[in-house]
């Protein structure tokens, strides 16, 4: 492809990604994206000069205090918020435990809760113990298993005056599925629920704005775009300030702060701002701030990334002996199939053979394959698509499941 404004050079973006030097086939994006150059300078760089905790008097300290603020910027930025709304730890599944802990303390028993079958079981669990743990009501959004939708009529029955919280993903990491969360979160809203959003798949596919997905928090983690391994959770900063995580007496209580546990990995949030600074950089002639350069490069890499699922999609379904689960009518560029005689960790195999990486499993997505009924027989094997691939990996994928005939 050109490189006019607003169109990905498909072979610029790919000599930033050193990984790819490997010469295989990464599919297996949706486990975790390959990484810029750009990046691991970033962190290196952060390595070599002193940087203490943040909270000093001196050089190293502020330095600390910089980095923190860059990542919660670039992350704000990745999402519409603002900084002092962006939470940095570990990952979406600990952030996760940690909001609905201090979301728990505010709840009662018999309060209620709706969580959803398309759900990574990063965004069900800690719902469910915590409901468990206060005697709530847990309801369920079902998923159509013939398409993979997650119809959000069925909100309608599921929320009541006593929903405290609606918990749905942006998108599906085992079938793409993108549900309409701004129309689940309109209705949740309507009933004076909160919205948790989980956007960790989505982030890399798509602009995701908190306020036009009806989203209270949105939760992500840095590595599924091409980061390092750090994740956020983004809120309004007063909803923030509501809330009481559990926390050490000295620690800062200020928002966000006070939900972030310990020394941070400083030098990792140097790679969170420059990862974002990629996606932003994807189409480099665009003017405009950070945010306007992601809106264009995230709608660039849309239109890539859905071209090339297309060839992908069409060719295994028009394979006789493939199964791809779900169509669901708007998605990410993942798929999951199976095929009838051979078991998906076998298909992951014959493909690493043939040089295509690619996750085999449920992808934790437990509930949903639980509801297919594909985990008795190993879940399926995933394949997914980032701004990195190409029509011929994607050719050589097609290839080397029609080899498995
Ligand atoms: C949709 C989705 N949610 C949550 C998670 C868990 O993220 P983390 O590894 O940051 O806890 C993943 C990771 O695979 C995911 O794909």
């Amino acid at each position: 492809m050109s490189s006019g404004a607003g169109q990905l050079d498909v072979a610029r973006v790919r000599g930033l990604f050193p990984g790819l030097s490997d010469g295989l086939v990464h599919t297996d994006g949706p486990g975790g994206a390959l990484v810029p150059e750009s990046v691991v300078r970033a962190v290196s760089q952060a390595m070599r000069v002193p940087i203490a905790d943040r909270g000093g008097v001196f050089a190293s300290s502020a330095r600390a205090e910089q980095l923190v603020s860059g990542a919660r910027t670039a992350v704000a930025d990745l999402v519409g918020a603002v900084p002092a709304g962006v939470v940095l730890g570990p990952n979406v599944t600990s952030l996760t435990y940690a909001v609905a802990r201090a979301l728990g303390k505010h709840w009662r028993r018999g309060d209620e809760i709706v969580v959803s079958r398309l759900d990574h079981d990063a965004n069900i669990r800690p719902w469910l113990q915590i409901a468990d743990e206060i005697g709530m009501v847990v309801r369920w959004a079902e998923v159509d298993i013939e398409t993979g939708e997650l119809p959000d009529w069925q909100y309608d029955e599921l929320l009541t005056d006593r929903t405290r919280l609606v918990a749905v993903t942006a998108a599906s990491n085992a079938i793409g599925t993108c549900p309409d969360v701004t129309a689940i979160g309109l209705r949740a809203h309507r009933a004076g629920a909160l919205v948790y959003v989980d956007a960790a798949h989505a982030a890399p596919h798509m602009l995701l704005d908190i306020t036009q997905l009806e989203a209270d928090f949105v939760a992500l983690s840095a590595y599924k775009w091409g980061g390092p391994h750090v994740g956020a959770v983004v809120a309004h900063p007063g909803l923030l300030g509501e809330l009481r995580p559990d926390k050490l007496v000295p620690a800062p209580d200020r928002v966000p702060d006070r939900f972030e546990q310990g020394s941070p990995p400083y030098e990792l949030y140097a790679g969170v701002a420059a990862s974002v600074d990629h996606l932003a950089a994807l189409c480099p002639e665009t003017p405009g701030t950070r945010r306007e350069r992601l809106a264009v490069s995230l709608s660039a890499v849309g239109r890539y990334e859905d071209a090339l699922f297309d060839r992908l999609d069409r060719a295994l379904r028009s394979m006789a002996h493939v199964q791809v689960l779900g169509s669901p009518q708007y998605r990410t560029p993942t798929l999951s199939f199976t095929l009838p005689r051979m078991r998906p960790r076998q298909v992951a195999r014959e493909l690493a053979r043939r040089g295509v990486c690619a996750w085999d499993g449920d992808f934790y997505s437990r509930e949903l394959f639980d509801a297919i009924g594909a985990n008795e027989d190993g879940g399926a094997v995933r394949l997914g698509l980032m701004h990195y691939n190409t029509v011929d990996e994607v050719d050589h994928v097609i290839d080397s499941v029609a080899a498995l005939r």
